[in-house]
């Protein structure tokens, strides 16, 4: 269960872990875990068990005296009734503490990766009283958690005294009244009686482990089934080559309605380098986004030799594009395998060939273990410029028809950039390449260059023909000169 659980997030949407905070679902999902297999466990078998004893029980007690028995099941109601209640107001507490929970988790996994930032901002105060405030309102809920938690069992021991007493009571009176009962089979049927209570409890309680594990597993599953909002149909086309074009038709993308990019058209040719450019916040990764799928245009189609994507199957799409974003993704491995990360079947030889053309060996050589070196968590251990080299021999190795390139040397300085620039610009040759550059200097040889502002097309042409227009795109190269 716990692999389909995680194979499902491996494929949900990318919007998805922005919309739910993290923590927030790490603690659920473990708390839900632990509750489904403690249902298993031990509910189970009570539930089962215990109603067969419990029958028998009440088929001797009404051959005893089917008047008293009758009273008693009339008591049952009116407990049953208080008792649920409680167990209502038990949950919400109980859901509240889980949310609380889950915001500090995240608070904690914020704080241990922003560690650097909070040092050199001074945050830790203001951190501090932020976990601070989440403590204490974890405490308080916890607090009148067990405090209900406590109550409720007196309270139900209390109950369990009235309706003895009352038994006693109306039993008494049969006796005493009118004949009705001998004493000694009244003392008969307490003692019956008595000895039903454990098995009725360890029923209920069963229902109730059994109660929450449903809704646990109800949680989880639903989860489980949330289908990603990207998938392939069921008869989808498989695709080994790429042959003449991306187009984008009339393209439009919103996050949560906010318009990000409007009507773009656009054809990137197959063996042509397109560079996307401009003012920050203006589409271009959005825009790049959308070639691999991770998003789908609001509006518009994307075309890819001249069929819409969404009729391609997903794993063949991507598996023709080879992507370096301006944030280099890397799991807590070692280098090897994050080089060779989802290519089952390459050897030692091509993983150094790659990290050779990333400019990446010599660096790699000089780290403790070599390619065996573990990187630390997102690759903690790296500067910021050999992460980006690790995530170029990445793309190299995989040697995709199509490059998506989103800031690919930003975190280079400018010598390793010159070299990665020159790997980059020979892994680019006789491939259809996107890339998208705020140093402008480095794109100045692309087939095109759009030039992207509020998610629009501003300007569009070669290097020389948009410096002759005086446009934006010369205008942001000046501002560079200087
Ligand atoms: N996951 C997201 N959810 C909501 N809004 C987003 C998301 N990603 C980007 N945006 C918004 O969409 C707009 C375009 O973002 P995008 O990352 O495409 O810009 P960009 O041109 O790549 O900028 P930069 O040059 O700074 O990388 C921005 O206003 C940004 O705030
Ligand atoms: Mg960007």
């Amino acid at each position: 269960m716990r692999l389909r659980l995680y194979e499902n997030i491996t494929r949900l949407h990318l919007g998805f872990f922005n919309e739910q905070r993290r923590g927030d679902m790490l603690s659920r999902f473990t708390n839900d875990m632990a509750e489904v297999e403690n249902t298993v466990v031990n509910s189970l078998k009570s539930v089962l068990k215990e109603p067969l004893t419990i029958v028998v029980y009440f088929a001797v007690l009404f051959a005893i005296s089917a008047k008293l028995t009758l009273f008693t099941l009339v008591l049952l109601p009116v407990t049953g009734a208080v008792v649920a209640e409680i167990i209502k107001r038990l949950r919400a507490r109980a859901q509240q503490s889980q949310e609380a929970m889950g915001r500090i988790v995240n608070l904690l996994d914020e704080t241990f990766s922003g560690m650097r930032v909070i040092k050199a901002f001074n945050a830790r105060s203001f951190l501090l009283g932020k976990m601070n405030d989440e403590l204490k309102f974890h405490r308080k809920v916890n607090l009148s958690l067990s405090r209900k938690n406590e109550l409720s069992s007196p309270l139900s021991e209390f109950l369990g005294v009235i309706i003895v007493a009352a038994i006693m009571y109306y039993g008494g009176k049969l006796v005493l009244g009118g004949n009705e009962m001998q004493p000694q089979v009244f003392m008969g049927y307490l003692a019956f009686y008595a000895s039903m209570i454990q098995p009725a409890k360890n029923f209920s309680n069963g229902i109730t482990s059994l109660q929450k594990g449903t809704v646990a597993a109800r949680r989880i599953f639903e989860f489980m089934d949330t289908r990603p909002a990207i998938t392939s149909p069921p008869d989808a086309r498989r695709i080994k080559e790429f042959t003449t074009a991306i187009e984008f038709r009339n393209v439009s993308f919103s996050y949560n309605h906010r318009p990000v990019l409007k009507h773009i058209n656009l054809k990137i040719e197959k063996g042509k380098t397109i560079a996307l450019v401009g003012p920050s916040g203006g589409g271009k990764s959005t825009l790049a986004d959308l070639i691999p799928r991770f998003y789908d245009p609001v509006e518009g189609e994307v075309l890819l030799d001249g069929l819409p994507l969404p009729q391609y199957h997903l794993d063949d799409l991507r598996s023709l594009m080879g992507i370096v974003t301006q944030e280099p993704i890397l799991f807590n491995d070692t280098i090897y395998n994050n080089i060779a990360f989802g290519l089952p079947h390459v050897g030692e030889e091509e993983v150094q060939q790659a990290a050779r053309i990333a400019n990446a060996h010599d660096f790699i050589m000089q780290t403790e273990k070599g390619y065996q070196t573990l990187i630390g968590d997102r690759g903690l251990k790296l500067s910021g410029g050999q992460r980006q080299r690790l995530a170029i021999a990445r793309a190299v190795l995989k040697n995709p028809p199509i490059l998506i390139l989103d800031e690919a040397t930003s975190a280079l300085d400018s010598e390793s950039e010159r070299q990665v620039q020159d790997a980059l610009m020979r892994l680019m040759k006789n491939r259809t390449s996107v890339v998208i550059a705020h140093r402008l200097s480095t794109i100045q040889h692309a087939d095109e260059i759009v030039v992207i502002q509020d998610g629009t097309i501003a300007e569009r042409g070669r290097h020389p023909d948009l410096i002759q227009r005086n446009g934006l795109y010369r205008k942001l190269t000046e501002m560079q000169k200087t």
